[in-house]
């Protein structure tokens, strides 16, 4: 063979070479989830409220379009939730939030919960993803980025029934409402400052509560989780002084702790009433269930201008539960708790999120 004509046939043999594994790869890529579109709805996912803003949610992309979801443990707040309810209750909101931006951007999802606990290693969700269309509802996701808790007083004035059907048709099995005027609202609003007040002179929750304070601007920015000041609705000078000359630590000492409990008692007399979400008992699914109904509650008042402010010290304080568990009635296990009331105008959400990045990882 003369040298040209070789050169010729191995030119354009790599080409065909060369075609065919773009080719190859092009139809491998087209199988997979659109890595934006992935990105953007683990990002909406990681939007939800969680206790202490935790964040306690770990992620693994597959190639097979599946998204496999694990409760982070070194996150567990082991004074105030030992047995990890919230934990769990945070991961199911991660999953509302992951299973309606999923949907917004023309997903459908297949959720499957794994009956799990704090010791095992196994995912909590698998989520398998199909996309039917390419249709996205901004709006929807604009209700993602806008819910959030809000800590200020709020109107005391009855909530309108045709709000309230709104919110207890999310989930009327485990959803009451309790009006702060009835004798067992009156009687909620002091259980919740009567457990308020234990756990914040509680030697080892004020220890757990400072190692998730966030008060400085490097560790606000840097951590992107936790409470911060603007997040506990410390604004203004106060907020500029505890950014600028306050050590987490400081939040143990008798003035902070005090103002912590004078702030309850404003905020317990200040609401039209609680929603109380609960179950039959304490297994993954309901507490995952539990986790995805407060977070769709959350997006629905902050539609209706209500303001949801969780308050689980019932939960968390033994003794003050089977009091409030007893004088209910409701024949479940009370698992969140949140008083609600109008607002006059809804401040932006305050709370940092860490970035995708660092709690998932794309196989
Ligand atoms: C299970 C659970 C329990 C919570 N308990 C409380 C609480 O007792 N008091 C409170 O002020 N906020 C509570 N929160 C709200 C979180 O602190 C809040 O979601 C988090 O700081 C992130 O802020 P964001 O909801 O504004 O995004 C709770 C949230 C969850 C999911």
């Amino acid at each position: 063979m003369k040298k040209t004509t070789f050169i010729t046939s191995l030119a354009v043999t790599t080409m065909i070479i060369i075609s065919f594994v773009c080719f190859a790869n092009k139809k491998i890529n087209n199988t997979m989830i659109d890595r934006t579109d992935i990105y953007k709805i683990i990002h909406y996912a990681s939007l939800a409220g969680s206790s202490h803003n935790t964040q306690p949610w770990r992620v693994e992309v597959f190639p097979n379009d599946s998204i496999t979801i694990f409760v982070d443990t070194s996150r567990l707040l082991k004074v105030v939730d030992p047995r990890g309810i919230e934990l769990f209750i945070s991961v199911g909101a991660f999953i509302e939030n992951l299973n309606i931006a999923a949907n917004t951007l023309g997903y459908i999802t297949e959720i499957t919960i794994n009956e799990t606990n704090i010791n095992s290693n196994s995912p909590v969700s698998i989520i398998k993803l199909s996309k039917i269309s390419s249709v996205q509802n901004l709006e929807v996701l604009k209700e993602l980025e806008l819910r959030t808790t809000l800590r200020i007083p709020f109107e005391t004035v009855a909530i309108k029934t045709v709000d309230l059907e709104k919110i207890v048709s999310i989930a009327p099995d485990n959803i009451s409402f309790i009006p702060s005027s009835s004798p067992n609202g009156a009687f909620i609003a002091k259980k919740e400052l009567e457990a308020y007040t234990i756990q914040a002179y509680n030697k080892d929750a004020q220890d757990e509560l400072a190692a998730w304070m966030r008060f400085s601007n490097k560790d606000i920015n840097s951590k992107r989780d936790g409470l911060t000041p603007a997040g506990m609705g410390i604004k203004g000078i106060a907020g500029f002084f505890v950014r600028n000359f306050m050590k987490p630590d400081d939040s143990k000492k008798e003035s902070f702790v005090k103002k912590g409990v004078e702030k309850t008692q404003k905020q317990v007399e200040n609401c039209a009433g609680w929603i109380i979400i609960s179950t039959e008992e304490d297994n993954t699914k309901n507490l995952i269930n539990i986790g995805r109904i407060y977070e769709r509650i959350n997006i629905e008042c902050r539609s209706l201008n209500i303001g949801f402010h969780p308050m689980n010290q019932i939960i968390e304080e033994y003794p003050v539960y089977k009091e409030v568990k007893d004088k209910l009635k409701l024949g479940k296990e009370i698992r969140f708790i949140a008083r609600i009331g109008y607002v006059d105008k809804y401040p932006a959400p305050v709370s940092k999120r860490r970035s995708v990045e660092s709690f998932t990882v794309f196989k």
